[in-house]
């Protein structure tokens, strides 16, 4: 599964540009769903099982980037974020556009110290000195560019957030032989920028449940305060966030797998944040749902790190939740 985890952080695709993402997704998961479809706003759905209870699962394909906003007469290219960008992450950083031009970040000489910068003081420099040269214009993306590394239990990459819940779902699918439901697997669009691919394909699947598979932060590093999960504790069950209550029913059903196929979990309220699933909620007359967390630190940095145990905990996880006749009281 390492494989396919670099085969999704490699491939760029910041919100609204999915369309490689969705192309490699496409092809590892060609042969294992009964229908595949996109939608109109990109989301790639891929159905298993027929006739069951309607169960939509959304893992966003999307990653946070960078846009630019203009290009000054020097050739240095101003820019704005794409989703969570946070300013703290970014000076040295390196990032690749979608025509594959590449360059790194450079701080205004008027920022002292160790101020920390508003994006209106940094500059993607791609190596030019005019304007004309700049083989780049106002609205192209860009994306972080940084390596997958492989720790041995733990894994780090750009675009954990949220390729991991991607690798998820399809090791799932892939394992899903049967299912006595009618599976929704969703890979959405546009969560970076306020989950708009989830809202508009849970409309269009109008499913009965349905729960997200994304990151969450982490407690477990120095001074980290307010939240308790670790990284190798197990896949987390979402009870809140910043933005959605999960249905206590639904993480019932989430516990109750867990507990009898012996997959360790972990307990999580988030307090800050949200994923696909608060759209799902909110859609139609509304929808019982719930999410997976992967415990992962650094989230919206370049570096990424999440614990492979984790990983494969919840493929077990969303797999035995999947399988069986699902019944909510
Ligand atoms: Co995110
Ligand atoms: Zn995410």
């Amino acid at each position: 599964m390492k494989q396919l985890i670099q085969k999704l952080t490699d491939t760029f695709s910041p919100s609204g540009y999915e369309d490689a993402i969705r192309d490699v997704i496409r092809s590892e998961i060609k042969g294992f769903a009964d229908e595949m479809r996109v939608d109109a706003l990109g989301n790639l759905i891929a159905r298993k099982g027929k006739g069951g209870t309607r169960v939509m699962v959304a893992a966003h394909m999307d990653e946070i980037g960078l846009m630019v906003t203009h290009v000054d007469e020097k050739g240095f290219v101003r820019f704005t974020g794409i989703g969570g960008v946070y300013p703290r992450n970014l000076p040295g950083g390196r990032v690749r556009f979608m025509n594959g031009t590449r360059g790194v970040i450079g701080l205004d000489g008027s920022v002292v110290g160790n101020d920390l910068p508003a994006l209106d003081k940094m500059f993607i420099d791609v190596g030019v000195s005019d304007r004309e040269a700049c083989p780049v214009k106002t609205g192209d993306v860009a994306a972080f560019e940084r390596p997958f590394m492989d720790l041995g239990g733990r894994l780090v990459a750009k675009s954990m957030d949220d390729r991991i819940g991607c690798a998820v779902a399809v090791e799932a699918l892939r394992a899903l032989k049967s299912t006595s439901n009618e599976v929704y697997f969703v890979f959405t669009t546009q969560e970076e920028v306020g989950t708009r691919g989830a809202q508009t394909s849970a409309y269009g699947i109008d499913p009965e449940l349905g729960f997200s598979i994304d990151v969450t932060g982490w407690g477990d590093t120095p001074g980290q305060r307010d939240f308790d999960m670790a990284l190798g504790q197990g896949p987390a069950i979402k009870i809140r966030d910043g933005g959605m209550l999960s249905d206590p029913r639904i993480v019932d059903w989430m516990i109750a797998a867990a507990e009898k196929n012996k997959i360790p979990y972990q307990r999580e309220v988030l307090l800050g944040g949200t994923t696909d699933a608060r759209a799902m909620q909110l859609v139609r007359s509304g929808i019982p749902v719930g999410c997976i967390s992967i415990p992962c630190r650094y989230v919206h940095s370049p570096s990424e790190m999440i614990d492979y145990a984790d990983v494969q905990n919840a493929v077990k996880l969303v797999t035995a939740l999947l399988r069986p006749p699902i019944k909510l009281p």
